[in-house]
């Protein structure tokens, strides 16, 4: 039977593949942020998953503003990267776990979710970056993938509750799965963050603590914001975070936090990790310790 393992929550500033591509992880601008990523790397070293779901958003490599579906996931057998324009090495394509895709395209849409469906994807830097910093180096190709993308780019913009909603509706489709595969769920992207216009360089920290301790206990609360609240809270990139709501539902209700770390500011966001297990994994780990 599968398993999901938990979820890891990230930022995906370009500059941190840049400063990866330059081995600057030891620079003091850098170092306090790399080093919030070492007990994630030793978790999944534990944990060995096999396939990542990932929710992410495209920032105009795949989709741009002519079509921009809410909720898109891939049904790729691979999944290419490109360059968009952040100068970025470009990394080698990803395995999708295709079969895994279909049964949750299935699964989503006979639960009302209208998934546009992709068999060609392009993965941006929201994908690749927090790639290359959980698993560092060319380990990352034994994870398989499945990328969810969530228009959080060009209004109107999915509500948190419905992110919330089609998280947990994956992590049902995820429960009904026949595979044997190990599963770790990514949400990609926030915290605060505005890149343009008056208010280019906001940040919230209070509002990131928030969601930081809120996310795991209990994500309802997130989803008591508008999406318009959570730019006039975190700034117009800052909703983001609607890619960690729906990671957060695919995990279950319970989960326990293996590791955190919060670091401002990490270009012009702030730059925040989480890992929280799924419960209902750690559960059947003990019992099967106990059976052993
Ligand atoms: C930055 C942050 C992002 O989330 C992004 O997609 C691009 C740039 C930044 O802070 O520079
Ligand atoms: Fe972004």
């Amino acid at each position: 039977m599968s398993d999901v393992i938990g979820g890891i929550f990230t930022s995906h500033v370009p500059a941190i593949g840049n400063a990866i591509a330059k081995g600057l992880q030891d620079d003091p601008y850098w170092k306090p942020f790399f080093a919030g990523y070492r007990p994630v790397q030793r978790w999944l070293a534990a944990q060995r998953p096999d396939v990542a779901v990932v929710f992410y958003n495209d920032h105009g490599l795949n989709f741009f503003l002519d079509k921009m579906p809410t909720f898109a996931i891939g049904a790729a057998a691979t999944y290419r990267n490109a360059d968009e324009g952040w100068g970025l090495p470009v990394a080698a394509p990803f395995e999708g776990a295709q079969a895994l895709s279909w049964h949750l395209i299935e699964a989503l849409v006979a639960d009302d979710f209208d998934m546009t469906v992709c068999q060609e994807m392009l993965v941006d830097h929201a994908l690749v970056v927090p790639f290359n910093l959980c698993w560092p180096g060319a380990d990352n190709r034994a994870v398989k993938i499945v990328p969810i993308a969530i228009n959080t780019v060009q209004h109107p913009l999915p509500s948190p509750q419905r992110c919330l909603a089609l998280g947990r509706a994956v992590g049902r489709a995820l429960a009904s799965w026949g595979g044997d595969e190990r599963i770790v769920v990514l949400g990609t992207g926030g915290l605060s963050h505005q890149l343009d216009g008056e208010r280019a360089g906001f940040l919230n920290p209070d509002y990131d603590r928030f969601c930081l301790d809120a996310i795991g206990p209990d994500p309802e609360r997130l989803t008591h914001h508008s999406a318009l609240d959570i730019i006039e809270l975190a700034g117009s990139q800052g909703i983001e975070i609607l890619n960690w709501i729906a990671a957060r539902g695919a995990l279950g209700e319970h989960v326990a936090e293996i590791t955190r770390n919060y670091h401002i500011p990490i270009s012009n966001t702030a730059a925040a990790t989480l890992v929280l297990e799924a419960r209902d994994h750690a559960d059947r780990m003990e019992q099967d310790r106990r059976a052993a």
